[in-house]
């Protein structure tokens, strides 16, 4: 759905974005993370197609961004970092207005600002001004106009950005609402750990340079050396599990703490399963056995260390 070849951004001397390749297919969530002035909002906007890029290409659903920035509009939804000023406008005639610049027609308007209402939680406010709602509401609002000419693809530039933390929560929930209708989503962020539940692929860019991305529980496997396991056995049976592991080659390392074990597993996917067959078949009696809680601030902050680059 998105296709990302060699794009560069350069102001003046100053190179913003360099070199950056990517691939989403439809249905992916890919958080976009990075610090300040990594390049974040330069690249949304050249996908958007709101800034040229210096070299490379791109193509969103098949459409050049350059080529044929027309079409590639009709089919995105971009949010940008900030809402703007708005004026003596009501909530409802904001959308409106975004729904008629998309050319629907009058007779559909409506329908559509009432769903999108809806979906991002605001009929309530259908009728008051933009300038009196709440931050996290305008964001909610920004949103839902991003949604009017219901687009494939959603550009949103850190959507969850100056919210407290309930209504992070709020963006996020909504996000997955949007997943589930089947959106394609680049939803960019300071913060790794607030998409990765959200998100089944990351990036994580820095000065112009997208230093790692895919899948995120590849990421953190890269990241770590090997794919982290936990399994939670009876107490006593513990450091017969630990003998065990310490016997394998698939396995790394593992510490135990109160009655859970985590452990390095360096086999291949599917093979985790072996694991806990052999286990279960030594007469370990385990009762619970899967991928360990992914702290991806740890990822985050070893990655932009330079370890993988
Ligand atoms: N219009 C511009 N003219 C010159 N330099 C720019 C312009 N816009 C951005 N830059 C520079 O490009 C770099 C990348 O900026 P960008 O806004 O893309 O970063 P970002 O990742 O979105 O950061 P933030 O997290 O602060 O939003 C920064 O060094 C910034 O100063
Ligand atoms: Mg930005």
């Amino acid at each position: 759905m998105i296709e990302v070849e060699h794009l560069r951004k350069e102001y003046g001397n100053l190179v913003a974005v360099r070199n950056l390749s990517l691939t989403l297919d439809e249905g992916d969530i890919f958080g976009f993370i990075g610090p300040n002035g990594a390049g974040k909002t330069t690249t949304l906007k050249m996908l958007a197609t709101l800034l040229l890029p210096t070299a490379g290409r791109a193509r969103i659903g098949g459409l050049d961004i350059t080529r044929e920035p027309e079409k590639v509009r009709a089919i995105i939804g971009y949010m940008p970092d900030s809402f703007g000023v708005y004026d003596d406008i009501k909530v409802w005639e904001y959308l409106d207005f975004f729904a008629a610049a998309y050319k629907i027609p009058h007779h559909r308007r409506q329908r559509i600002v009432d769903d999108v209402l809806e979906l991002t939680d605001l009929t309530g406010k259908k009728d008051v001004y933009v300038e009196s709602l709440s931050r996290g509401m305008r964001q909610r609002l920004c949103l839902a106009k991003t949604l009017v000419h219901d687009p494939k693809v959603l550009l949103l530039d850190e959507p969850a950005s100056g919210l407290d933390p309930r209504a992070r929560v709020e963006i996020k929930e909504l996000l997955r609402e949007l997943k589930r209708m089947g959106k394609t989503i680049m939803v960019s962020s300071h913060i790794l750990p607030e998409l990765a539940d959200l998100c089944n692929k990351i990036g994580i860019i820095e000065q112009g340079d997208l230093i790692v991305s895919g899948d995120v529980q590849a990421i953190v496997a890269q990241v770590r050396g090997g794919r982290a396991l936990q399994l939670r056995a009876p107490e006593a049976e513990v450091p017969r599990v630990l003998e065990l592991l310490a016997e394998r080659s698939d396995v790394a390392g593992a510490e135990a703490a109160a009655g859970e074990v985590r452990l390095q597993f360096t086999g291949t996917e599917t093979e985790p399963a072996d694991l806990l067959r052999d286990l279960v078949l030594a007469g370990v009696r385990v009762q619970a056995f899967g991928e360990q809680e992914t702290d991806l601030e740890d990822v985050f902050m070893k990655v932009t260390r330079g370890i993988v680059s």
